[in-house]
């Protein structure tokens, strides 16, 4: 037995008791006469003490060579501390160590393991063993399991069933590019690695599974952020016989049941807005609703007069920045500034300052008098003491850019509060989008979402104008989850491949078998599927989801733990008839 006790279960109640533990070395303290160690496991921490007087002396010798990290065993007595912890769960007692066993030495570790590191980022990433050592990054990956567990145990009440389905498939269309993998028995093709497992789980509903999910992982390759991995996980979900409002329901239900379960925290029903709502006020698909700073549109009030700027733009938007009318000039060319920045793309920024007093001043003065500015500081919304800041020009990108600078100043004044929880259905998706590059139309969720029925005539004349059964789950501004109703008839689907600029034969050769399946009494079906990583990282109070991966990539896609991406010896590039070029 290598231990009867955990380093985080003894208490005052084990005074007296003879125990055995296990665990690394987190520090110690050589007296000389005494020292004291701390001895850690994933528990907690226990104080270890070995004494001149108590301790026999080849046991306190081998105490003196302890190092870091070591990992060691020792057999003794829970004692009374002298000077207590209350801190620390185990801070009322010690170990009077009678008998002392390295299990194994450690070298020295390249940073401390302790919650507060000198360890940079790069450093714990390669050595992301001794990092899950560490209570943050430990407690996150707990943290994960809790969720993944009340994800389980709910779902699988609903009747749900889990069910895998294969990695070594052909492309799904989720957007991205895939990853592949070549064939060594097939030559000259390859697997692709899924984006999702989107056409499986509509295969699934096909085969009578009715309720079908998975915590499953998926695979795009596409430049990294904050919030997204090559690799990520999914709660995929599929059901049957089901129309929008079921699917809402349901998963309302279980990121409600996660919320009370995992924050204890009751949000009530979770509003809605359609994708036109959204962007008219928040210039976004993924409002943060959490603070107002709705958008106000000031076309009726700001054109027509002799500022051509104004004038010339398709859109003139603004928002009410609360209580920063006082900003001073410089804040307010800093924030000009980062609205030029190539990443927002602005070329400049109108704004105007309604003072406590309730007279306001703007950068526009010679074109706009008192009343006009009263009427801007009634369409934003702006209270006295508010800083008024307009963008204008193409509607579309004036407004991703007034969408970043609200995201920004909300940031800046301490409003995304992560202990906030603001869910959000976004509804009503435009069924495509068109792509400049490719001159031509995509599907906005992917080829399989329904277009609303009302909609389809549309098709032909606006396809941009057409609706499709999809929504998004949004959490403090960030899309967790996002399904649709799908097609479930063969003429529909090849219609839609039509659409997006498939021909027959390319639309039959690469999902011939969804069709095909569909003619085999495939029932109405939808789904979604939430970004585990990041449903996780919004909960634990956090947007960065590397934090709460095991062993996650890098910005550059690589695991630096591991060095992959690497190459590979020419004997398995000829097996898989592969010749590199150059
Ligand atoms: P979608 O592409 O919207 O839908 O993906 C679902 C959710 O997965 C998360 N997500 C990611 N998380 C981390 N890293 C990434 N690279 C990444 N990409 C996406 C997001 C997103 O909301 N098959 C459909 C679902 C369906 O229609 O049922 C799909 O995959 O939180």
């Amino acid at each position: 037995m290598y231990r009867s006790h955990n380093c985080g279960q003894l208490n005052a109640s084990h005074i007296n008791q003879e125990v055995t533990l296990a665990g690394w070395v987190q520090k110690s303290r050589n007296k000389g006469f005494m020292i004291w160690v701390d001895l850690r496991d994933r528990y907690g921490i226990t104080q270890l003490i070995f004494d001149e007087q108590r301790t026999q002396k080849e046991v306190l010798e081998l105490a003196t060579t302890l190092g870091r990290e070591f990992v060691i065993q020792v057999k003794g007595t829970v004692i009374e501390r002298e000077s207590k912890n209350a801190a620390m769960a185990t801070g009322d007692i010690e170990i009077l160590v009678s008998e002392l066993t390295v299990l194994n030495a450690s070298i020295t570790p390249p940073f401390t393991i302790e919650d507060e590191t000198d360890g940079g980022e790069d450093i714990r990433m390669k050595y992301r063993y001794l990092d899950i050592r560490r209570n943050p990054v430990k407690n996150s990956l707990l943290f994960r399991h809790k969720v993944a567990m009340e994800v389980r145990n709910y779902l699988s009440a609903q009747n749900f069933v889990e069910v895998e389905t294969p990695v070594l498939i052909k492309s799904t269309p989720e957007g991205a590019r895939d990853f592949v993998v070549p064939s060594r028995m097939n030559q000259g093709q390859f697997y692709a690695l899924p984006q999702s497992p989107q056409t499986f789980k509509q295969l699934l509903m096909v085969g009578g599974m009715d309720k079908y999910f998975q915590i499953v992982k998926c695979f795009r390759d596409e430049d990294l952020r904050a919030d997204r991995q090559p690799e990520f996980t999914q709660i995929d979900c599929e059901m049957a016989f089901v129309e929008q409002e079921d699917i809402i329901q349901t998963f309302e239900g279980l990121a409600s049941h996660l919320l009370k379960q995992v924050k204890g925290i009751d949000t009530g029903a979770f509003p809605r807005m359609t994708y036109d709502e959204a962007m008219k006020k928040y210039g976004n698909d993924k409002p943060d609703i959490r603070f107002g700073m709705e958008f106000g549109e000031l076309n009726a009030v700001a054109q027509h007069k002799d500022f051509a700027v104004f004038n010339n733009s398709e859109l003139v938007v603004g928002i009410a920045v609360p209580g920063a009318a006082s900003y001073t000039r410089k804040q307010i060319d800093e924030l000009i500034e980062w609205v030029k920045r190539p990443q927002v793309g602005a070329s400049g920024m109108v704004y105007a300052k309604y003072e406590a007093d309730g007279s306001i001043k703007s950068s526009v003065d010679k074109f706009y008098d008192a009343a006009d500015l009263q009427q801007w500081a009634q369409i934003t919304g702006a209270q006295p003491g508010d800083l008024i800041v307009v963008l204008s020009g193409d509607a579309h990108k004036t407004r991703t850019r007034l969408s970043a600078l609200r995201m920004e100043l909300a940031t800046r004044l301490g409003l995304r509060n992560p202990e906030v929880f603001a869910p959000l259905w976004v509804v009503d998706f435009p069924l495509l989008e068109w792509d400049e590059d490719s001159q031509r139309f995509h599907a906005m969720h992917h080829p399989f979402t329904s277009p609303k029925p009302e909609d389809i005539s549309l098709l032909e004349t606006n396809p941009g104008a057409v609706r499709a059964n999809a929504y998004d789950l949004v959490l403090n501004g960030n899309e967790i989850g996002g399904g649709s109703i799908r097609i479930h008839d063969k003429a529909t689907q090849a219609l839609m491949f039509k659409y997006l600029g498939f021909t027959e034969e390319q639309a039959k050769a690469q999902f011939g078998f969804l069709m095909d399946a569909f003619q085999y009494g495939a029932p109405p079906h939808g789904g979604l599927a939430f970004g585990f990583d990041r449903l996780v990282a919004i909960l634990g109070g956090q947007e960065t989801i590397r934090d709460f991966i095991a062993f996650p990539k890098n910005n550059s896609g690589r695991d630096v733990m591991i060095d992959a991406p690497s190459t590979i010896d020419e004997t398995q590039l000829t097996e898989l008839h592969i010749k590199l070029r150059g």
